[in-house]
């Protein structure tokens, strides 16, 4: 739905009697943009909005939520018809070029991905040199920052053909650093990618050694689909904000994994199983919500609420009927696991509070129990939404780069310090 009403702009009037005209700026979809640059300019004010839950930080074409629908568009398509359809390489084309590739184009651009499929003698020893009971996004954060270490001096970020350049060769590589992780934390020799299999076999391949179930693989990719982008997120904004100055991209990314490692973000998938864990059966399903509910206890539901949804996560959906679908096919012993999670989201959901404050479950509340079902152990749960991630703050970091309008991101304060005061001397302290 377009905006119907075009309001230009709006008038501000300032406690000096002073007015000023902010001009908005209309979106193809969602919420008008007033333009509050002049602000500090004209007013001497900052606009203060912790969290940024009112504040949009840049124009983007990339993806579109719409929270009170749980809607999701990756470059205008629904996220329900591309998870249906899709292969996670050719979202990752749609992302990445606009368009979604005909069978030429994505031959070529597999082609592209395997000439960068390796992994670097420089970063395999930085992930050898953990300790091999090191969380793995630790290792990951530190292997995606040595690539800056390789390519710093060939990538000219101003470059579009180094760019695209930048962009295959994360997405190539995320997956086999990601199984080399794995590999070591596991004691096991680390193994090199094949040919032969495709993007999501391969990364199943390198990390159990041999290739899987197709339904297994088929499982994994499309939840490489569903948590390729989401628009501007903690991470990704992360990754925007740091490559806003102009630092080396993998420098950029590997801050951007930094962010996702939280419980508030990419971390939550983890938090999930260890909570459910935690719970261990349904009749202690009550004291855990009221400990969710309780302002004095800092437990919360993890898996559930989100900035932008107020209404079910739309990747949640997708991803519950998945679960069931595989340990059904798999005659999985997680059933009671997943059995949890379903008897859990439903008392919440019946709970006021829960709807009082439109707390449904987000795309992290069932994908653990995929990865573990895949036998991907907890603590890479994390490493997994990196890998399906890596496509979107590329994308996201492409298309900033490429704005010629780009400024350095230096937000203002509102400072609530020690006033000014003059120095005094040890001796009379
Ligand atoms: C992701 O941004 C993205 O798009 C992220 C993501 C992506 O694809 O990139 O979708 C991936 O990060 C999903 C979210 C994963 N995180 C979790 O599941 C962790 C648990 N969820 C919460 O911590 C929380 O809901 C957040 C962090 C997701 C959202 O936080 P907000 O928008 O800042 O909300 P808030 O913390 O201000 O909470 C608002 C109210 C509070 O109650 P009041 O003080 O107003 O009474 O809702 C309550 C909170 O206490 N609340 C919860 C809750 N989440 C919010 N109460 C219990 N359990 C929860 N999970």
């Amino acid at each position: 739905m377009t905006n119907q009403k075009q309001v230009n702009e709006l008038e501000l009037k300032g406690e000096n009697g002073k007015t000023i005209k902010l001009a908005v700026r209309q979106p193809v979809l969602g919420a008008p943009g007033m333009e509050i640059s002049p602000l500090f300019s004209e007013f001497g004010m900052v606009a203060y909005d912790p969290g940024f839950a009112s504040t949009a930080s840049c124009e983007s074409a990339i993806t579109y939520l719409d929270g009170a629908r749980g809607e999701l568009l990756f470059r205008g398509y629904p996220i329900a018809q591309l998870a249906e359809h899709c292969s996670f390489l050719e979202v990752c084309f749609l992302l990445l070029h606009g368009e979604l590739p005909n069978q030429a184009e994505l031959e070529a651009f597999k082609r592209d991905l395997g000439r960068e499929a390796v992994l670097e003698p420089s970063v395999r020893r930085v992930i050898e040199s953990f300790p091999v009971e090191s969380h793995p996004m630790a290792m990951l954060i530190s292997a995606v920052a040595a690539l800056a270490g390789v390519y710093h001096d060939s990538t000219d970020i101003h470059d579009p053909v180094a760019r695209t350049r930048f962009a295959n060769q994360a997405i190539a590589k995320m997956p086999i650093i990601a199984a080399a992780i794995h590999r070591h934390r596991t004691g096991q020799a680390i193994e090199s990618p094949r040919s032969d299999l495709s993007y999501t076999q391969n990364f199943l391949h390198m990390t159990f050694g041999s290739p899987v179930a197709d339904v297994s693989a088929q499982a994994l990719d499309l939840l490489f689909v569903l948590h390729a982008d989401h628009s501007q997120n903690a991470s990704t904004s992360t990754v925007r904000l740091a490559g806003s100055s102009g630092t080396d991209p993998y420098a950029a990314l590997a801050a951007g994994i930094a962010s996702l490692w939280g419980p508030a973000h990419g971390g939550a998938n983890e938090a999930v199983l260890r909570m459910l864990n935690e719970i261990g059966s349904a009749d202690r399903i009550e004291h855990f919500v009221a400990r969710a509910k309780d302002r004095n206890d800092p437990f919360r539901l993890m898996g559930f609420g989100h900035r932008v949804y107020k209404n079910y996560d739309p990747r949640a959906m997708i991803i519950r009927q998945m679960a069931h679908d595989l340990l059904q096919h798999l005659g999985s012993r997680d059933e009671p696991l997943f059995e949890l999670a379903m008897q859990l989201e439903s008392k919440a959901l019946e709970d006021e509070y829960f709807v009082s404050h439109k707390l449904y479950p987000n795309v992290d509340f069932y994908s653990g129990v995929i990865y573990r079902a895949l036998g991907i152990p907890v603590e890479m749960f994390t490493v997994m939404f990196a890998i399906a991630r890596t496509v979107g703050w590329v994308t996201h970091w492409q298309e900033m780069i490429a704005d010629p309008k780009l400024r350095i991101g230096r937000p203002r304060q509102l400072y609530i310090g020690a006033a000014r005061r003059e120095f005094v001397p040890l001796g009379q302290r």
